[in-house]
């Protein structure tokens, strides 16, 4: 078992050496995942609720909430990761299938999410935790990758006790 942090950036590695030019990153916090992935001439849109100074000319944030957060164009890669279980579960199912309806032809949707199974959920019963079921049931097309992750005992910046998470993993093509 691995650290999350960790295990999110082996897990986009999985998308090396594919290239994306245009990748929206939702719930981006400091737009690590998405930056780690980018060419030098990818141009990234992050979105995030939280104001953030990310220093990157291919960097575009947008302090803004998912809730009001409307497709005006189409994307070659969209990042999920580690959002939906902040929304409520109607708006995250929302948000993952518009998702998938606004990638380019062959894009990528890159998925880590929280399951039930994470002790999160029992705080957040109508938040958007998601089994591999119900996202393959959303998403309607045959994934890439879809797994179960759980991850070892850490301790993260916003939360002072030691706890593991557990969630799945997705990489859907269009
Ligand atoms: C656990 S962090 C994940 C950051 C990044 N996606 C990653 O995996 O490294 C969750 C991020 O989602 C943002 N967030 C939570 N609820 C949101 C909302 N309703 N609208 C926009 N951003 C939100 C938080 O501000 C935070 O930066």
């Amino acid at each position: 078992m691995q650290k999350l942090k960790k295990l999110k950036f082996q897990l986009i590695n999985e998308l090396k050496p594919q290239k994306f030019k245009k990748i929206l990153d939702l719930g981006c916090g400091e737009g690590k995942l998405s930056l780690s992935i980018a060419n030098t001439d990818s141009l990234i849109t992050g979105i995030d609720k939280t104001p953030k100074i990310i220093q990157d000319k291919r960097f575009k944030h947008v302090n803004k909430d998912l809730l009001n957060f409307k497709f005006n164009e189409k994307y070659d890669l969209i990042i999920v990761s580690l959002v939906l279980h902040y929304l409520e579960k109607l708006s995250a199912k929302r948000l993952l299938i518009d998702c998938f309806k606004n990638l380019n032809k062959e894009g990528i949707l890159f998925l880590i999410c929280l399951s039930k199974k994470d002790y999160l959920y029992n705080q957040n019963k109508s938040n958007g935790f998601f089994s591999i079921n119900e996202t393959q049931n959303l998403i309607k097309s045959k994934p890439r990758i879809i797994k179960e992750f759980k991850t070892s005992m850490e301790k993260h910046k916003d939360n002072k006790l030691y706890h593991k998470h557990s969630g799945i993993f997705a990489i859907f093509q269009k």
